[in-house]
């Protein structure tokens, strides 16, 4: 996929991230999330005017960030939307912050390949975590100078 545009949510693209978050089986709450000032959520499009294909809120805390949800419209998948919103995160380095957390569902082989190809390593199995009582693995990426090229980098190898 070529570079795609990524920014902050504008407010004509809350409902295709409303729409995604829906297709995805996520449950974002869009606008409960932008109320919160701890909130960022950004989104990729192919150019301005086009709707939204993919996004990922996070939360500030300290000098961490914390990924709260990320997806991509299904048709738009395996053609690096998520690695490219995530090379955006890492580039938020630049604003002070020194690593990226969050929790995955273990059976969520895709996330959990994604987030391994842009360099976050698993921190720890936490047994049960979900309602559903399915486990969680915690995941970090420490934000380096070169955190964002080399997660390109690997995508470069890689095709
Ligand atoms: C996980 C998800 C966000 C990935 O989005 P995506 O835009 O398709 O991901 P990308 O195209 O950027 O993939 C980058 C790399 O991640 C890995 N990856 C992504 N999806 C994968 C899959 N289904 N199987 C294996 N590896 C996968 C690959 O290494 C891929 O690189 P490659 O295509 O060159 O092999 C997407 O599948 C999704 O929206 N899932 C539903 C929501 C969800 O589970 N979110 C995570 C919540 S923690």
């Amino acid at each position: 996929m070529a570079e795609l545009l990524i920014e902050a949510l504008p407010a004509e693209a809350v409902d295709d991230v409303a729409q995604l978050s829906d297709l995805s089986g996520l449950q974002v709450n869009v606008g409960q999330e932008l109320q919160q000032s701890h909130a960022a959520v950004f989104v990729a499009r192919e150019s301005k005017g086009t709707a939204a294909l993919a996004y990922v809120v996070l939360w500030k805390v300290a000098d961490e960030l914390q990924i709260v949800d990320i997806a991509t419209a299904p048709r738009h998948r395996r053609r690096g939307a998520a690695r490219q919103l995530l090379e955006h995160v890492g580039s938020l380095r630049r604003h002070g912050f020194s690593c990226v957390l969050l929790e995955v569902r273990s059976s969520n082989t895709a996330a959990r390949a994604l987030y391994e190809r842009v360099g976050f390593v698993e921190l720890r199995v936490r047994r049960g975590y979900y309602s559903d009582g399915e486990d969680a693995v915690e995941m970090s990426w420490q934000l380096t100078p070169d955190s964002q090229t080399s997660a390109t980098g690997a995508a470069k190898r890689r095709t």
